[in-house]
């Protein structure tokens, strides 16, 4: 089986392949196509996967390639992985926002946006050469801003193409434990858009016992979602956002807390990754030690400042081992071997989520095997969840728009009309100054 990883030469791929090394089932990945634009980082990440694969020999065989269209052909499943502009866009997304003094973020609120307007056209160009090259092929899209990229591809490749986060998961772990429940029995009722959304349930046994965990305020203070929002905030919700609704529901103190920082998580990871691709230009680096070495950097100040500063302290190690290669891992087994799992995914809605229309992308739990992945029925979203996940998925519809029509004007309407963008004056700015920065957003006039 051949597996094409696109954004083949970034940072996170040595741990895709660590999880393809462990997997000893029949029908298993045998040939791993890493394709990049950039030959020097595709260079450097094939060597962290040598010496990964050094003393193994089954280890799927691992070709690299700068020209997409040779790596698409005969690919069973994509990964999409790819950062449109690298870090250094990011980092100008964070910084342009911040200084019109709204969040400065990779996926939320104008950072989200202007990250969206650089990435779709390269998805949706990608889209139309899987659909060409390798029509049978399944994509599973990490490219963020996931769901708006997932729903970008899916206007040209229909439900082949699968939008993966770990966020979900690791919040349904953490809740499952502090409830002393095991996390594989546990059925978690989440649902919304990418990191827009909320457990509502955890059931397991047919017994919810979410609202033990809400009635109980030291049980609340206990885990990191439960600190970072705090107590009486989740008892008001009645359920248990994902963190990255931090973002909306204390916007003020994160965006003046990212105003006075230092620097930002773009401009953090653009050092540290940039040490670590520079250290590889000598060919006799010890290529996995350096990786390594970079990685638990990373790790260790994940989204930290905003947990930080929040008081939810560092996530625990066993949580940061069940991220995008094991969810990734998941689906395609489930696909490939027909083993039905159940899992939360980026998928078209069809339905079950009822405020949005049956081709709006959502982020809710799938049942998975040889024919896709498969929304299950859920509950409806409460009124407040409702008003957000509309109004998000308005702003995406106006960048997709703005991506396919190269409207300014529609651009200045999908940041003015987010709901963490106080301004349309704002917005007329945001685009100024986002078009001025970007090469990858020319597009626009
Ligand atoms: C989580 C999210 C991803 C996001 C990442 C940012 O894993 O689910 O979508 O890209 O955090 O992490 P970083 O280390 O790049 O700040
Ligand atoms: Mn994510």
């Amino acid at each position: 089986m051949r597996l094409v990883i696109l954004g083949g030469g970034g940072f996170r791929v040595p741990l895709v392949y660590g999880a393809l090394l462990d997997d000893r089932a029949e029908g298993r990945v045998t040939e791993v196509v890493l394709h990049d634009v950039d030959a020097g980082r595709l260079s450097a990440v094939r060597r962290v996967l040598a010496e990964q694969a050094a003393g193994r020999p089954d280890a799927p065989g691992v070709t690299a390639t700068t020209d997409l269209d040779e790596a698409l052909r005969g690919a069973d499943f994509v990964f999409s992985a790819i950062r449109v502009g690298g870090l250094e866009g990011r980092a100008l997304d964070e910084r342009i926002a911040l200084a019109e003094g709204v969040l400065g973020q990779e996926t939320v609120g104008a950072g989200g946006i202007a990250y969206g307007l650089r990435t779709v056209p390269v998805a949706v160009d990608i889209a139309h050469r899987v659909a060409r090259l390798a029509p049978d092929a399944w994509v599973i899209n990490f490219t963020n801003p996931a769901g708006l990229v997932t729903e970008a591809m899916s206007r040209h490749l229909g439900d082949r193409v699968i939008g993966i986060c770990d966020s979900p998961v690791g919040l349904g772990r953490r809740i499952a434990r502090v409830l002393g429940a095991d996390p594989g029995q546990a059925w978690i009722d989440y649902a919304g858009l990418n990191h827009l959304g909320w457990v509502r349930a955890l059931r397991v046994g047919g017994r919810d016992l979410l609202p033990r965990l809400l009635a109980d305020r030291e049980l609340l203070g206990s885990f990191e979602e439960g600190r970072l929002f705090g107590a009486e905030w989740l008892q008001s919700l009645g359920a248990i956002p994902n963190e990255y609704l931090h973002y909306y529901y204390f916007n003020r103190e994160t965006v003046a807390a990212y105003r006075d920082a230092e620097r930002t998580r773009g401009v953090f990871l653009q050092d540290q990754q940039s040490r670590f691709y520079a250290e590889m230009a000598d060919p006799h680096a010890p290529a996995l030690e350096l990786w390594n070495r970079t990685r638990a950097e990373r790790e260790a100040t994940y989204m930290a400042e905003n947990r930080e500063a929040a008081g939810a302290g560092h996530r625990d190690e066993d949580d940061l081992s069940g991220g995008y290669e094991k969810v990734a891992l998941a689906l395609m087994r489930a696909i490939a071997r027909d083993e039905r799992t159940t899992l939360i995914l980026n998928v078209r809605n069809r339905g079950t989520l009822s405020v949005l229309d049956a081709d709006a992308v959502v982020e809710v739990p799938c049942l998975v095997d040889a024919s896709g992945a498969h929304p299950v029925t859920v509950d409806q979203l409460a009124a407040d969840a409702a008003g957000l996940v509309c109004a998000v998925k308005a702003v995406e519809r106006e960048v997709l728009a703005a991506a396919e029509s190269g409207s300014r004007g529609t651009a200045v309407k999908a940041f003015a009309l987010h709901p963490l963008v106080d301004s349309v004056n704002v917005a007329r700015r945001l685009v100024d100054r986002y078009t001025a920065a970007h090469p990858g957003l020319s597009y626009l006039t």
